[in-house]
């Protein structure tokens, strides 16, 4: 099996309009929720009825802010932590079961967890790291047995010759590697990571997040990949779950995710957008007519049941808007406030018209406006997401 080549191994279907039916699901969770009595006697809701599928083959990003659930729902997968409701299936079978009390210990889930910086042993050398969950797990395998396994795991991964070399001489690279081989060696091919690469810097994370998307897409195993971090989740996921407050808010292919969030939760969080508060005035076809500050405003409902009198906000993203030209769709007048030239592109903040509304339009390369200037910002209506204006999160 080559590394580093980006091919095979695409799960069935990951467009985002998956239909999970078809290809049985790795890890399948139902109505999970987790409680924490916190100190003061409060209860905090860490994860709020989470019903989830992996597919095999599937890397699956949980994104979301500090305290939103993620570590939780994962430490929940793995058996380290117990649910309060809910089901958990693992390749098929019930690991977990609120109601009928079905609890499976970790070590009989059949997956591995791959923490931050990697949790490798220093004093053992890497053959004896890799081979450490096949010796504890009161399985009887012959030392031949052990040695085979453990040499096939890290020629799959591009360490065969490393075997002797302790953990400490070894790049962060290397290390990814040696972590990932142990998190396969027993044959599992579910592997749940908790922000592996949040203590790394800058540049190395960028190659070791490189290397991981190879060394997954090559070897198939399924993931499921926690981090606070936009950029790691829409590189390396066939599909992003966005968490707020113990609940995924909207599930989708990275691409999905951005351009039609379902929320206002997920437009800001993913990203920036512009929003302009509005009413709906009318419904036309598949689009929505809104009243707003700035005069008319058309776009397409991003949320089921929004209709005539609803408060809602237009939401769209910078570098969907147009300047200079009432193309069609949107078409506001106003003032350029600001323009910073950041060398790719530019960022433009416009005034609309008699309003205190400010729109921000990325453009690529230089702008030929300067503050003062009157000017048309223009934006497609179907690149305008007309969303509820309460989605109960706080944003
Ligand atoms: N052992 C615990 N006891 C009490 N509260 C906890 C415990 N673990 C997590 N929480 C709470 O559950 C929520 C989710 O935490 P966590 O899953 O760690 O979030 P994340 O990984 O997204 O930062 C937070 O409000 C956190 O304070
Ligand atoms: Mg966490």
């Amino acid at each position: 099996m080559s590394l580093n080549t980006h091919t095979t191994t695409a799960p069935a279907d990951l467009s985002g309009s998956t239909h999970p039916g078809e290809v049985a699901p790795v890890v399948s969770l139902r109505g999970v929720a987790k409680r924490f009595r916190r100190a003061d006697g409060s209860v905090a809701n860490a994860i709020d009825g989470v019903s989830l599928d992996v597919l095999p083959g599937e890397f699956v990003v949980l994104l979301g802010p500090s305290g939103c659930g993620k570590t939780t729902l994962l430490r929940t997968i793995a058996g380290l932590e117990r649910a309060d409701e809910g089901t958990i299936d693992i390749h098929g079978g019930r690991v977990f079961d609120a109601a009928r009390r079905i609890e499976l210990p970790p070590e009989k889930r059949h997956l591995s967890m791959i923490f931050q910086s990697y949790a490798l042993w220093p004093h053992l050398t890497v053959f004896d790291n890799i081979a450490y969950p096949l010796r504890s797990r009161g399985r009887r395998l012959s030392k031949s047995e052990v040695a085979e396994k453990v040499h096939d795991v890290m020629r799959l991964v591009g360490i065969g010759e490393l075997g002797g070399q302790y953990p400490g001489q070894m790049s962060g690279g290397q290390q990814q590697r040696v972590a990932l081989a142990r998190a396969l060696v027993d044959g599992g091919d579910l592997v749940l990571f908790d922000e592996p690469l949040s203590n790394v810097d800058a540049k190395v994370r960028e190659s070791l997040r490189r290397e991981l998307l190879d060394m997954q897409r090559s070897l198939g195993f399924a993931a499921i990949y926690v981090t606070h971090d936009q950029h790691e989740a829409m590189e390396l996921a066939h599909r992003v779950a966005v968490m707020g407050g113990g609940k995924v808010r909207q599930l989708d292919a990275p691409a999905r995710i951005y351009s039609e969030p379902t929320s206002r939760y997920v437009a800001n969080f993913i990203g920036t957008t512009n929003e302009i508060p509005a009413t709906v005035r009318a419904v036309d076809g598949g689009a929505l007519v809104l009243d707003t500050p700035a005069g008319e405003a058309v776009g397409v409902a991003a949320a089921e049941g929004i209709g005539p009198g609803d408060e809602v906000v237009a939401s769209f993203r910078p570098e969907y808007c147009r300047l200079g030209t009432a193309g069609e769709g949107n078409a506001w007048g106003g003032i350029v406030e600001r323009v910073l030239f950041l060398g790719a592109t530019t960022e433009t903040v416009v005034r609309l018209g008699g309003t205190d509304q400010r729109i921000r339009v990325t453009t690529l390369g230089a702008a030929d406006h300067v503050e003062g200037d009157d000017i048309t910002v223009s934006v497609a209506a179907a690149r305008v997401r007309v969303l509820p204006i309460a989605d109960g999160e706080p944003a």
